[in-house]
Order: structure tokens, then C-alpha cells, then sequence
């Protein structure tokens, strides 16, 4: 059991797979309860049952990001379950990278909706309980990409910019409420993110990429403790972590 990271309710979206499904068992290890949100219902169910049967506890809701009465339910429910919330991650994100040129316009609006939407409204469902109680803590999850731009990256690159600026205007408007704001931004790490991409030469790179140079997702999930673990005077406002072979 970590200090301050126990019995904490922590919403996590896109706790399906990846960054989130290993930073939810990471977390329900340290004796946090995790609220999990995602839209493919059977693996944030059997990810709840793996992890009651360990001796945690969890709760899954089918949540779609881009949809603010489905992301307001997965808060509302945890808080209506747990009496408040603690912790919201907003992780949900995909990266289908493509060259401006190709016009992935329903891939850029996908990015938009998930990546920036989806992220604003977890402060949207999370912010008034954590306003009402004077605590609680927004983890939002930015990339290398919202430091640098690469070609083929532009419009991820332009989400995951975006998440640092909103993180960061949030971070110093929620100082009357005492509530903290960290962004975590990962370089290449081992999960199904690069699957979004559509493009089959384009992936064909990525796949290569992430296989020469990916970490595993437990990095991310220790990234996260770290920030959360702290005492509640300490702010840890943004983490940029890469896997040590990554140069880019
Ligand atoms: N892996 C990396 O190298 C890396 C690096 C930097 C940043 N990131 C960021 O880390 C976050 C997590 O990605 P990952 O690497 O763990 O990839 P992943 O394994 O593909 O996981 C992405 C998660 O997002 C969820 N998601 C996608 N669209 C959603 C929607 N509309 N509503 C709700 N959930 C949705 C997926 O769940 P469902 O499909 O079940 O909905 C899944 O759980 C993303 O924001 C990504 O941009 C990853």
C-alpha cells in the first residue's frame, strides 16, 4: 500500500487496454478503488472482476468520450457509489498519423472529438464535485506529441498540444478549489495505440518503431502513482518521460 494513493476513487477513461487497463491494476494494487470507462464493455468488466478477485475494488460503465452525458454518468456514478471522486485520468486517445495531404478529415474529427473533447469533458463531469469538496486531482494525458511535431503526426500532435494548454489554464484557474493538475506525457510505449493507424504504410513504420523502441506500459502506471502519491501540498504539474533508446 502506497501513501496517498490508498482508498482514493480514481475514474480512469479508456481503462480498456493500454496506458489505462495497466494503470488501473498498477493503482487497485496500491488499494485504490478504480472507476473504469471505456466503450468495449467486455474488457473493462472482465478487468473489474480480475481485479475484485484480487482484493481490490472496481467498477466498470461503458463510456464513449465524445459523448458528455455518457463521460458526467462514469464521474456521477463513481461519486453516487463512493460518496465522492478523487482522481480523474483522462486517457482515452487514439493516433491514426497520416500526411495532411491524404485528407483523413473523419480521422482528424476522430482525434479532435476523443483526444481534445474527451478530455474536456472529464474536467466537465469531474470539476464541480471536486470544486464542492476542496480536493481532488485531474491527470490528463498529453504525449511526446504535445511537445514536438513530426511529419504525419500534425493533427495527433495538434490534440495532444492542446491537452498540455487546457491542462495548463486549468491548473491556474482551480486554484481557489485545491485541486491539482498533472500532464503525462509518454514517448513510445507498448500498446495498441498504433493499431488506429489506417494508413498501411504509415503503420508499417510505426509498428517497426514502437517495436525497436517501445517500454512497457508499467512506466506510464508509475508515472501516474508518482504524481498521485505525493502529499496533497505538492503538485506535480507535468511529466515527459521516453524509453531511454527513443530519440525523438
Ligand atoms: N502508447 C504510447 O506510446 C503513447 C504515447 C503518448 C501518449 N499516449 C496516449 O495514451 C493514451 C492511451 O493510449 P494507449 O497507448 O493506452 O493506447 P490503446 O491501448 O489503444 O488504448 C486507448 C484507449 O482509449 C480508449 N478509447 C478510444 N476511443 C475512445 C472513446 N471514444 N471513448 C472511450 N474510450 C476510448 C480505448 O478504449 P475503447 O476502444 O474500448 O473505447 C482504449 O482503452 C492516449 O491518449 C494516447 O494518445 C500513448
Amino acid at each position: 500500500m502506497s501513501d496517498n494513493i490508498s482508498g482514493k476513487i480514481i475514474v480512469i477513461t479508456g481503462a480498456s487496454s493500454g496506458l489505462g487497463e495497466t494503470a488501473a491494476k498498477h493503482l487497485s494494487q496500491q488499494g485504490a478503488i478504480v472507476v473504469l470507462g471505456a466503450r468495449r464493455a467486455d474488457r473493462i468488466e472482465s478487468l473489474a472482476k480480475q481485479l475484485s478477485a484480487k482484493g481490490g475494488q472496481a467498477l466498470a460503465l461503458t463510456t464513449d468520450v465524445t459523448k458528455y452525458e455518457q463521460v458526467k454518468k462514469l464521474v456521477d456514478t463513481a461519486v453516487q457509489t463512493y460518496g465522492r471522486i478523487d482522481v480523474i485520468i483522462n486517457n482515452a486517445g487514439l493516433m491514426p498519423q497520416s500526411p495532411l495531404d491524404r485528407l483523413k478529415i473523419d480521422e482528424w474529427n476522430q482525434m479532435i472529438d476523443v483526444n481534445i473533447k474527451g478530455v474536456l469533458y472529464g474536467i466537465a463531469a469531474a470539476l464541480p464535485h471536486m470544486k464542492e469538496k476542496k480536493s481532488g486531482h485531474i491527470i490528463n494525458v498529453s504525449s511526446v506529441a504535445g511537445h514536438k511535431v513530426r511529419p504525419n503526426n500534425t493533427v495527433y500532435a495538434a490534440t495532444k498540444h492542446a491537452v498540455r494548454v487546457i491542462s495548463e489554464g486549468l491548473r491556474q484557474e482551480v486554484k481557489p478549489y485545491n485541486i491539482r493538475t498533472t500532464i503525462i506525457s509518454p514517448g513510445a510505449v507498448d500498446t495498441e495505440l498504433p493499431n488506429t493507424i489506417s494508413e498501411p504504410d504509415i503503420a508499417e513504420n510505426m509498428h517497426k518503431f514502437y517495436r525497436d523502441v517501445s517500454i512497457p506500459a508499467d512506466s506510464f502506471a508509475r508515472a501516474v502513482a508518482f504524481a498521485i502519491s505525493q502529499p496533497e501540498d505538492v503538485d506535480i504539474n507535468e511529466i515527459l518521460f521516453r524509453p531511454t533508446r527513443q530519440e525523438f
